[in-house]
């Protein structure tokens, strides 16, 4: 049965006393919410450490006034529940005082890496992402941190973080977990309607499509975002926030495919904004 702490002393206090024992003690932060996308990361985590850690706290600092925060879906039962097939594994539940201390004022200011794309849209969410990761590694002081590929950007700012501020943790990235016809999974999924899944199928759609051009030799990321954006339309996306094909280290945008590029794309359907992003090499 998983671990389940409230106060991140306590679990610092456990951790200490593991990594003493020559454990090593992965961490995987999350939301709650749990799908099979952040169970691979713990997977991952359980595969290479010793003793897994995953944090359950829906960070409010990384919501914007109008976004999803109230409603971002709760189900710690069943979060529990799905953590049970993993042993040991400690689970970090805090309240939001046990974070925030009342009266606390610092923050960490994201890396320039965090304006772009996602940060263009939301331009307070990667503050609030890296202060909170950073506390939770404060909290869990962890041999390994467990990130996935599929938001991108923020595993991109989680490591410019860990380097300029000498943060003692090795970063790991893992790959994305898809649903059976290619949708990302992501714990928003859940408010799709019947209809809006299958508009939203298109986005993974596009993104192999695209890969696939690139593997046949198109260089052109013009040519490839047009394509894309045309199928994204067609499928009754109204809302494309961006589409980029983009340097993978650096974010910036790539003209011409010569290297490896991450195609990155936020869109709305309905009322749900969702991410998805692949990473492709030339051949
Ligand atoms: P959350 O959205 O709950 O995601 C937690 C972790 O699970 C992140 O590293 C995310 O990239 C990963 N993840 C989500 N869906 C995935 C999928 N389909 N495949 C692989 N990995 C997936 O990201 C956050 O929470 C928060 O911003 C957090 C880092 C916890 C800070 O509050």
């Amino acid at each position: 049965q998983p671990q389940v702490f409230h106060d991140p002393s306590q679990l610092r206090a456990e951790i200490r006393q593991a990594q003493a024992e020559g454990k090593r003690v992965g961490v995987v932060p999350t939301m709650g919410a749990l799908h099979e996308g952040h169970l691979s990361l713990a997977a991952e985590s359980a595969a290479t450490c010793d003793v897994t850690v995953v944090t359950i706290f829906v960070n409010p600092t990384q919501f914007a006034p109008g976004e999803d925060f109230a409603k971002y879906p709760r189900t710690l039962e069943a979060d529990l529940q799905l953590l049970s097939r993993f042993d040991p594994v400690w689970v970090l539940v805090p309240e939001v005082e046990a974070i925030y201390p009342p009266g606390s004022t610092t923050v960490v200011k994201a890396p320039k890496i965090a304006l772009p794309w996602e940060g263009a849209f939301r331009p307070t969410h990667f503050d609030g992402v890296a202060t909170v990761v950073l506390k939770l590694f404060q909290a869990c002081p962890a041999d390994a941190a467990f990130f996935g590929q599929k938001d991108f950007q923020q595993v991109r700012v989680i490591e410019e973080m860990v380097r300029d501020l000498l943060v003692p943790i090795e970063v790991v990235r893992c790959p994305i977990v898809r649903e059976e016809d290619g949708l990302a999974m992501s714990s928003r999924n859940r408010y799709l309607s019947a209809e809006e899944r299958e508009v939203a199928l298109s986005i993974s759609l596009g993104l192999n499509d695209a890969a696939e051009r690139i593997a046949a030799g198109e260089t052109s990321a013009e040519s490839l975002l047009h394509k894309m954006e045309a199928s994204l339309r067609s499928a009754g996306i109204g809302e494309i926030d961006y589409l980029a094909v983009a340097d993978p280290r650096t974010l910036e945008s790539v003209q011409t495919i010569s290297a490896e590029v991450v195609i990155l794309v936020a869109v709305r359907v309905g009322t749900t904004r969702l991410i998805d992003n692949m990473l492709v090499s030339p051949p």
